[in-house]
């Protein structure tokens, strides 16, 4: 059989992030649904639709753009006497995210509607082998050849929940998907298999979605479905079973006990502003039970009986990626581990060395990016073990990775990651110190210097953080014309730079690039002119002299300088941002909310969409 790739030049294939949710209860289903969507929007925006029956009927309403436009749509619909509901929002890549390729999609009957988030691999020999059975397409999609896959086995005389098991047995690539049928309209299909999926079980009420967040102002009881496993739901019943053989499977129930209050915007303007100004809390919760007071030392109980490793490979993407390259200083230089951090695109089909003593390391705030999921794959196949450092209980890589640390951020809603960081940074740094202990590489007196640092670390960041965004909206209005910037750091503020770098790019447009200051000699320094700021990193570290020796040749070339450094620096450049200096490492935690805090008042200043930038979604389920 041909599989044809993502790209492959003859499909117009659409290839999809999105947000699925499903309810069946006792109350009007379609603004259930809306309002489920809303918290699933972080997931892709590009269009969204609904289905549920009424008056016999299978209606499916959907509308390009955001789900503002569902909802215009809706208000002028009669919608509001079905109690049970699919609803879909899109991410697209390829394939017009225009409405005929909006979900759900009907089958040729107009009997089965289902969304889907996934790719179908094999959709095209699929559709090939329906359309001579006589069926016809009116979207592009490859969801639109599922829901005929399953109406086409469900017309050979079997239940409905038979035809889904033999149509996903002919299927090849990703899926969470969910069916409603006219005949039964009270009752939902639907079954995963490596796209996330969840099912949500409240009173005289159940739900299956993407994420826990689409239902939590209902319930707080979740099942995490498995892959290859399928649910069949109504109002007052839910049986899951293995999609092959139609086993009924027992599951674990899981009680979620962080609010909805936490998954919005709780007074800010934006998601981002406000997940930055919870930095201070997410250290604290990060070091909460993971500090013995007797010994004064790191507790991760989650390696207690993990050998050490001789070597670490750290895989990750975006943003996670950039912790993972400020990670490999302090494991490095306090643990005497070598670390290898790798871009996990480029990791997976590069057929990396791997060495028995070996440790990979996947860190994904979201535990759903491909990529990294498909790194941390390749390393399990070859025996390797991998520890995953995830901020989503029940994501795809905490719970196919050996052993899960927990990243204790909260749920990220905004697309630009920033507590997320910070909360993986913590992580990184109390594996650097547990590793030193057990080595013996770390003199004593430096632990304890950042165990008490870090414990006063939150009250000094919750102080700083206003100040920091008063100077952030200051700059922001200077430096707003400028098309493009250079972010220069060097040592572990490197890794700061690229992701000052990465943020400011993505949520404000302007081109920007993070560099090593002392690469700046060896090419970049030719772009510098008066129109070509420098957003430089300059602590006082022992690299300070150096990147001071770097300015000066930016300002040779006529390049304007905002300098973030601690109070004493004295070079005379156009802008100092002057932050509290704390102890060595732990200066990065007021460095980077400096960096995201600028980067969200650009975008604000210039009016972007600061939570949902164009193009982005908040996590990468596809290659
Ligand atoms: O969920 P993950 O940490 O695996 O996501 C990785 C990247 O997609 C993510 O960090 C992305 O770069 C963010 N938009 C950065 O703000």
């Amino acid at each position: 059989m041909v599989v044809l790739t993502l790209n492959h030049p003859e499909i117009n294939k659409e290839i999809t992030m999105c947000g699925i949710i499903g309810y069946a209860g006792h109350r009007p289903a379609v603004p259930v649904i809306v309002e489920g969507l809303k918290r699933l929007e972080y997931r892709g925006y590009d269009s969204a639709g609904v289905a549920f029956v009424q008056h016999q009927g299978l209606e499916v309403i959907r509308a390009q753009g955001k789900l503002c436009e569902l909802e215009n749509k809706l208000g002028g619909c009669d919608a509001f006497h079905a109690t049970t509901a699919l609803g879909h929002t899109r991410w697209a890549t390829h394939g017009l995210p225009v409405e005929r390729n909006a979900h759900p999609h009907k089958d040729g009957q107009g009997r089965l509607a289902l969304v889907h988030n996934g790719i179908i691999e094999n959709y095209h020999p699929l559709r090939e082998m329906l359309k001579n059975k006589g069926r016809e397409f009116v979207s592009d999609t490859d969801t639109e050849v599922l829901v005929q896959l399953v109406s086409e086995e469900w017309s050979k005389d079997t239940t409905l929940l038979q035809a889904i098991s033999r149509a996903l047995a002919q299927v090849e690539g990703t899926y969470a998907m969910a069916l409603i049928n006219l005949d039964e309209p009270g009752r939902i299909w639907a079954a995963r298999k490596s796209s996330p999926l969840l099912l949500g079980m409240g009173t005289g009420e159940n739900f299956v979605a993407s994420d826990i967040p689409a239902f939590l102002a209902y319930t707080r009881e979740v099942i995490f479905l498995e892959d290859n496993e399928l649910v069949e739901l109504d109002a007052l019943s839910w049986k899951v079973f293995d999609v092959a053989t139609l086993k009924p499977l027992n599951k674990e129930v899981h009680h979620i006990s962080w609010d909805l209050q936490s998954a919005q915007k709780g007074g800010y303007r934006h998601f981002m502003l406000k997940e930055i100004f919870e930095q201070p809390q997410v250290i604290a919760n990060c070091l909460a039970g993971r500090m013995d007071p007797k010994s004064s030392c790191v507790l991760l109980p989650e390696l207690d009986d993990l050998p050490i490793p001789e070597q670490i490979q750290i895989v990750a993407c975006g943003t996670s990626y950039h912790a993972g390259l400020w990670g490999q200083h302090l494991l490095e230089s306090w643990a005497k581990i070598p670390v290898r951090v790798e871009i996990a695109s480029e990791f997976r089909y590069r057929n990396p060395l791997f060495r028995p003593t070996d440790l990979v390391l996947a860190i994904s705030q979201s535990g759903e990016t491909a990529d990294t999921l498909a790194g941390m794959r390749l390393a399990k196949g070859e025996g390797v073990p991998v520890l995953g450092l995830c901020n989503v209980v029940g994501s795809s890589v905490a719970r196919e990775a050996d052993r899960v640390i927990h990243t204790q951020a909260g749920p990220e809603i905004s697309v630009a990651s920033t507590k997320a960081m910070c909360s993986q940074l913590v992580l990184l740094l109390l594996l650097a110190l547990y590793w030193g202990r057990q080595k013996q590489t770390l003199p004593r007196e430096t632990e304890s210097q950042i165990l008490r640092g870090l414990l006063g670390l939150p009250g000094i960041l919750e102080a700083e953080l206003p100040r920091m965004r008063g100077k952030a909206q200051e700059l922001a209005q200077e430096y707003s014309a400028a098309r493009s910037f250079f972010y220069l750091g060097r040592g572990s503020s490197f890794p700061l730079a690229l992701e000052g770098a990465l943020k400011l790019k993505e949520i404000s447009y302007i081109h920007a690039e993070g560099y090593a200051s002392g690469e700046m000699k060896h090419g970049p320094i030719a772009l510098i002119d008066p129109e070509f700021p420098t957003f430089a990193l300059a602590p006082s570290d022992d690299l300070l002299p150096k990147v001071i020796s770097n300015l000066v040749e930016v300002q040779a070339r006529n390049g304007r300088i905002i300098a973030l450094a601690h109070p004493g620096f004295d070079l005379a450049v156009d802008h100092v941002w002057s932050i509290p200096e704390v102890y060595g490492p732990l200066n990065t935690f007021l460095i980077l909310p400096a960096l995201q805090l600028f980067a969200y008042e650009m975008a604000v200043y210039l009016g972007k969409d600061v939570d949902q930038p164009r193009n982005l979604a908040k996590s990468v389920t596809v290659e």
